[in-house]
């Protein structure tokens, strides 16, 4: 339990703000590594970099917070698996890049692993008692696949299937099969913010008009809408006439709206900003209580809708809320400062992730 809890009333026309120190407060940070980040599915990449069978891929999932090695693996069975990238022996990173391998061997002094994780050989070992058992196996971490997005997560408080049902119905028709990865394209962006103020930020509209000036003149504010699902928030952009918006099949839950974006948070750090060019995947990974970096992958199906309507303009748009985010982040460290109110008709997405943040970080 945290030294200081804090509550957020579930009625949002009573409910007051997140406490300042949430974003300011070292400790708070410290407090959010295991209660929340290591308990929540994390994006973790997408389905191209372990494409083939004996494809491996090493990353480290949320440098900076959980600092976990992992890699992930498509064994000859054409199963994925997300193992622990430490070797069971004395601990050294077994896989030290990406590549194509038939098993996995750590260099330091020669384990070899199946690409399943299990393992396999070691030399030297003969005279070892209870050799090898199932601790001498790389751990397995969850992993699950969302359309081409993989997500991963250390101990998961919930099945992922809870967060991406709501999902899957809500964007099914839509061409995830054709999405190619712009990796040219990909940004990341260092705000010199906590990571919280910045998805409080995405969690509403209500700042387009004032910070976004281009934005707004491709969206109708009056139809901007926000669905509450127990672990994301689904934002619906709608377009000005004459504006880019899908072309959505009859019979699509959306059909006859003119539908400019699908913006996706899932609770806490990823967000899928779906286009009628592709998606735009967003990644937010907490570096430090006041340093976050947001990564931006754009996942393309019609370059020809690129440059339009509310998915263009995606750089000056960042650049905005970047500058605006900062400009919270010196707010909340004031003495003078401590909680605000919410307006019910726009903030209801920022108000949802306060709960849940108030939910984990005292569970
Ligand atoms: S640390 Fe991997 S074999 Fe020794
Ligand atoms: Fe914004």
């Amino acid at each position: 339990m945290s030294k200081h809890p804090f509550e957020i009333d579930p009625d949002i026309r009573l409910a007051r703000t997140l406490p300042s120190r949430v974003y300011a407060d070292p400790e708070m940070f410290r407090i959010q590594r295991e209660r929340v980040f290591a308990r929540t599915w994390q994006y973790a990449g997408h389905d191209d970099l372990v494409r083939v069978a004996g494809q491996v891929f090493p990353f480290t999932l949320l440098p900076g917070t959980l600092d976990e090695p992992l890699v992930l693996t498509r064994d000859g069975d054409d199963r994925l698996h997300c193992l622990s990238n430490v070797c069971t022996h004395r601990g050294t990173l077994v896989v030290e890049g990406a590549g194509h391998l038939q098993q996995l061997r750590c260099r330091y002094h020669g384990r070899r692993f199946a690409l399943d994780g299990r393992f396999h050989s070691m030399p030297e070992f003969e005279s070892t008692a209870n050799f090898p058992s199932k601790a001498d196996d790389l751990p397995h971490v969850s992993l699950a696949q969302l359309e081409r997005f993989l997500m991963v997560a250390l101990a998961p408080a919930m099945p992922f299937e809870d967060i991406a049902t709501p999902l899957r119905t809500r964007l099914a028709g839509l061409r995830f099969a054709d999405l190619v990865y712009d990796g040219a394209s990909a940004r990341d962006y260092l705000v010199e913010a906590n990571w919280a103020l910045y998805v409080d930020n995405y969690l509403e509209g209500f700042h387009i008009p004032y910070v976004h000036s281009s934005l707004a003149t491709t969206l109708d504010y009056g139809a901007y809408t926000v669905e509450l699902e127990r672990y994301l928030v689904l934002q619906l952009g709608i377009a000005k006439p004459g504006e880019r918006a899908f072309a959505l099949p009859q019979g699509h839950r959306d059909a006859g709206r003119s539908i400019a974006a699908y913006y996706v948070w899932l609770f806490p750090t990823t967000m899928f900003n779906v286009y009628p060019w592709g998606v735009s995947v967003n990644v937010v990974t907490p570096l430090a209580v006041d340093r976050t970096r947001v990564s931006f992958l754009p996942f393309v199906w019609d370059q020809t809708a690129r440059g339009e309507g509310a998915g263009s303009g995606l750089d000056r748009v960042e650049r905005e809320d970047e500058a605006i985010v900062e400009a919270v982040q010196r707010g909340v460290r004031s003495r003078l400062y401590d909680r605000g109110r919410y307006s019910p008709a726009r903030e209801g997405g920022v108000h949802h992730f306060h709960r849940l943040l108030a939910e984990f970080m005292h569970a």
